[in-house]
């Protein structure tokens, strides 16, 4: 007994000496291949320096079993930016890099054990998912099952530049306070991997187990000489907490190389699931009993609305609409969009094969005006028939560079919003608004107000946010002057201006002196969305530490921003006239 005390003692001493005083690992770089020996291989974490200016290396972790490929990672060269997780579990003992050269700074910053980025909280949010660390872009395979709704989120786990795409995860169960969990699906032999969506098989179609999350998701390969997309599935029996690929993936094989992000809904009428893919610049549609064998059935786009770019990220709805329903197909756009990365939608029909659209081939319409708002899609499975739609909260035109303002961590959701058709100037236009979750956290009333009259500028009140969100809630009637809108500027003059113009027709959101603009030319800008013609309107605003999103009664506006402190100063304008306004001022307690 006294031996195996004495033995552990001893092994616990030693262990702790090469984590605390030895570095925990060897390291053997010989021209521009690098190897990582680790001393002894045990579950730990190795903190890979990054750099975001250097260029990418491929890596090779030997053993593991989530990187079961190799992966590229953008090696500190000259500088860290930060440090980048790598778990290691029992049968890693080697970490292969190349491309790489022996006086990067990398190598005397690696660590083993703890997390050694440092603190830096500036621009997290409060109700608006953040990642701990790493880079994000679309909301992927969002569904609501046994009280959680699951977002899972294209994800770089290795780096805060798009790469090494893998689903994160994060669960909530108010849409306000997200946890993040373990990264959920890692690149395979197949490809990294995509967008796609997750479904809840309620009739066990695909033979997993009754109520079996399934993800539907694209393969993505890449080599030098192939390029191709195809559609893969894996099923969770535990609440998305782990997945398990299925072996006969790819489920629908292609050779495209634009064909990607299924989001797969089971279509009553005709007792199938329907996945819309965006291939090229047009949507497609697939039919399966099974989700395991896909039948194409119809295309559709090829001259409708905005093809600046190729189409992505489809979903396909139907909302009520005027006592009957009517179906939504949406389509993101990368670049070059009015307002760059934008989502449009077509409102129409659809039979169970084939999408017909109601609005003439020339016409477009965007489900957000701003300029931070991409990738939006809607969760399946929501209890009450709700149509919940996320967003990414970022622009591909101003993300993906080198320079962002955050550190450790870049990307941002948007709020959760609800969606629903109202008739607008004869056409069916879908509107966004918060969705009623938020309501239970805007409770800490800080200023209501009843028909005062605005005239010239007026300061409204100091917003003491306490570092929560806050929501601003106005009703402008009796709208007398040329233009009145809102300012939210802090002490050091930063500020956003939100003004309904009422000769243009247009409200306007001004981000140009909102703080921190200058880490990329395109991000200080002006978003301009549609006003509408009534004689009274509304306006709701959700600041958050780096956002601002604003909601009309037929337009929504999001936009990051990045101020040094956050807008404490609320002031209310009206220009060559008067409106009257309803005010409540709520943050969240
Ligand atoms: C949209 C997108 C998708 C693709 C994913 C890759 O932002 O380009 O089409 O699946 O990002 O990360």
């Amino acid at each position: 007994m006294k031996k195996l005390i004495f033995c552990t003692l001893l092994s616990l001493l030693l262990l702790g000496y090469s984590t605390a005083f030895g570095r925990g690992f060897s390291l053997d770089v010989n021209g521009d291949q690098a190897t990582i020996n680790l001393d002894k291989a045990r579950k730990q974490t190795l903190w890979l320096p990054i750099d975001n200016s250097a260029k990418e290396v491929k890596m090779r972790v030997v053993g593991s079993s989530l990187f079961t490929e190799p992966v590229t990672v953008r090696l500190a060269e000259k500088s860290v930016d930060c440090w980048m997780p790598i778990y290691l579990d029992k049968s890693t003992s080697q970490i292969e890099i190349a491309g790489c050269r022996p006086e990067y700074v990398a190598w005397e910053n690696l660590r083993i054990g703890k997390n050694p980025n440092p603190e830096i909280e500036d621009f997290r949010q409060h109700i608006h998912f953040t990642p701990e660390i790493g880079w994000i872009n679309d909301p992927n395979g969002m569904v609501w099952h046994k009280g959680e709704w699951h977002l899972f989120f294209q994800y770089n786990p290795l780096g805060t530049r798009w790469g090494n795409m893998s689903w994160g995860h994060a669960v909530s169960r108010d849409l306000v306070r997200w946890k993040q969990l373990p990264t959920a699906i890692y690149p395979d032999s197949l490809g990294a991997i995509y967008s796609g969506s997750a479904v809840i098989d309620k009739h066990n179609t695909a033979g997993f187990g009754k109520d079996a999350m399934i993800a539907i998701y694209t393969s993505s390969y890449r080599s030098a000489n192939v390029k191709c997309q195809q559609q893969s599935i894996a099923y969770s029996l535990d609440k998305g907490r782990t997945f398990t690929k299925y072996e006969g993936n790819p489920v629908l094989p292609s050779s495209r190389r634009n064909f990607r992000d299924p989001k797969v809904f089971w279509h009553e009428p005709t007792s199938r699931w329907i996945m819309p893919l965006a291939c090229g610049q047009g949507m497609e549609f697939y039919s399966s009993t099974n989700l395991k064998t896909w039948k194409f059935e119809s295309r559709f786009g090829d001259k409708h609305g905005c093809h600046f770019d190729v189409w992505e990220c489809p979903d396909l709805v139907e909302l009520p609409y005027k006592g009957g329903t009517k179906w939504v197909l949406f389509c993101s756009i990368t670049k070059d969009a009015a307002h760059g990365s934008s989502v449009q939608y077509f409102v129409g029909d659809f039979d169970g094969h084939t999408f017909t659209c109601d609005t003439p081939e020339a016409y477009t319409d965007w489900i957000n005006y701003g300029r931070d708002n991409y990738a939006t899609v809607t969760w399946s499975n929501v209890p009450d028939g709700r149509c919940v739609a996320l967003a990414w909260q970022n622009n591909w035109k101003c993300c993906s560079r080198e320079k962002f303002p955050t550190v450790g961590y870049r990307g941002y959701m948007s709020l959760a919003y609800e969606l629903q058709l109202v008739e607008y100037e004869g056409r069916a236009k879908l509107v966004a608004r918060p969705a009623r979750e938020y309501d239970n956290y805007f409770k800490r009333v800080v200023l209501e107000q009843r028909g005062s009259e605005v005239v010239g500028e007026q300061d409204l009140c100091r917003l003491e946010s306490q570092g929560r969100a806050c929501r601003l809630t106005f009703d402008f009637a009796e709208l007398k002057a040329r233009e009145f809108g809102v300012r939210l500027s802090n002490d050091r003059g930063e500020r956003v201006d939100i003004r309904f113009d009422r000769a243009k027709r247009e409200l306007r959101v001004d981000r140009r002196e909102s703080g921190k603009v200058d880490f990329n030319d395109k991000f200080p800008s002006v978003s301009v969305a549609p006003m509408s013609a009534a004689d009274e309107q509304s306006l709701t605003i959700v600041l958050d530490r780096a956002s601002v999103e604003c909601f009309t009664d037929i337009a929504a506006v999001s936009n990051l921003v990045f101020p040094a402190e956050s807008y404490n100063r609320v002031e209310v304008y009206a220009v060559d006239g008067s409106v009257v306004a309803n005010v409540e001022v709520a943050c969240g307690k």
